[in-house]
């Protein structure tokens, strides 16, 4: 009998559910009832306290379609538990135990860059583990795509669509916070596809004047409407020339609740317009994931369920120039892929006028 553990952890995204149903249809088709998956509760939460329960084939039916994880996930679990002390629970410790306990032969990760440094690490500490890459921030290095990245360009572009016929209708300048807090390639998306006028990401800093130019240049053709698709991570020049932990300080002390705000805000003395904001958040996180991703999980799932077969562990499934191929985890840990400066999205986006602020 074969036993494998499967579990979801970091932020959820569309398409976790149409990956566990991958990989659970293939583990299912390969081994029949020679198999036992374990759903692991919560992420790594539900592995270092032992929650965790023997799912059955109809677990995995009808959920292609559906947001979120069935599994659930977290974050940080201590800092949401608040009531362990952390330092009190060997994490890893316990983690070998449930895995042992259950009698695992591998454990299926379904995460981002967070979780992959910690599938790492239980690889390191002698466990079998195989990943899946998800994330709407599509940031996990290895892998050209993630699952999640799609869906949420999806959201993000309709809300900018639908902030665009409410500008134009005004005249208003409108500033659109979209997710990504080191890593710009959703608003990079989103912000093209949805026709933006300025892109800000983390990758680029930029200068609040040259912003402005770009919206007064369009004022002055008779363009009162302008859309920003902001990064949450969006940083000032000046910002990206402090030292780390005075860049925190100045964050720390800024009045406003998010950069969007204080970028309305220094644009609302340069520029004669009103300016507003839209901050779509979560939303871009939720619901069913695209066609794209529905297909992406699948292949994704599979090839999880195939490394087992062949146990091919330590890997994470990637695609790679159109093919899934397996990428060791040890390659993976640590590292986040940004947004390069002049990736041709970013050059196509310039060529047509679009404004980084650079
Ligand atoms: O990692 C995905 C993501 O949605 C980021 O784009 C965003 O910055 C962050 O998670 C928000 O995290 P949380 O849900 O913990 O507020």
């Amino acid at each position: 009998m074969k036993r494998i553990g499967i579990l979801t952890s970091g932020g959820d995204c569309q398409g976790l559910n149409a990956s566990i149903r991958g990989v659970a249809k293939s583990l299912y088709e390969e081994f029949g009832d020679d198999v036992e998956i374990y759903g692991i509760k919560d992420g790594y939460k539900g592995l270092i306290f032992g929650e965790y329960k023997l799912m059955k084939p109809e677990d995995f039916s009808g959920i292609l379609t559906l947001g979120g994880t069935i599994l659930g996930t977290s974050r940080q679990p201590f800092k949401l538990m608040r009531v362990i002390d952390e330092t009190s629970v060997d994490k890893v410790k316990n983690m070998k135990d449930t895995y042992k306990k259950i009698g695992l032969d591998c454990l299926v990760i379904l995460g981002g860059n967070g979780t992959q440094k910690t599938a790492n690490l239980l690889r390191e500490e002698g466990l079998n583990v195989v990943s899946l890459p998800k994330t709407i921030d599509n940031d996990v290095w290895g892998t050209d795509m993630t699952f999640g990245f799609h869906s949420s360009v999806e959201i993000a572009t309709e809300v900018i669509d639908c902030i665009h016929t409410t500008a134009t209708s005004h005249g208003r300048i409108f500033c659109v916070e979209i997710m990504g807090h080191k890593v710009g390639w959703l608003p990079l998306y989103a912000g093209i596809a949805g026709g933006a006028d300025v892109i800000l990401i983390p990758e680029i800093p930029y200068d609040i004047d040259k912003v402005a130019k770009t919206l007064n240049n369009r004022i002055a053709k008779g363009k009162k409407f302008s859309i920003l698709a902001v990064a949450e991570g969006a940083i000032s020049k000046e910002e990206a020339a402090m030292k780390k932990k005075d860049f925190k300080k100045a964050r720390a002390d800024m009045k406003h609740p998010s950069i969007v705000y204080r970028i309305a805000d220094e644009l609302s003395t340069r520029v004669d317009n009103e300016i507003r904001v839209c901050v779509p958040g979560h939303f871009q996180r939720g619901g069913s994931p695209c066609a794209y991703d529905r297909v992406l999980s699948t292949r994704f799932g599979a090839a999880a369920a195939k490394l087992i077969r062949e146990k091919k562990y330590g890997n994470m499934v990637g695609l790679v120039n159109g093919k899934i191929v397996p990428v060791p985890l040890s390659e993976v840990a640590g590292k986040l892929k940004t947004v390069p400066v002049d990736c041709e999205e970013v050059m196509a986006a310039k060529e047509i006028g679009i404004s980084f602020g650079d």
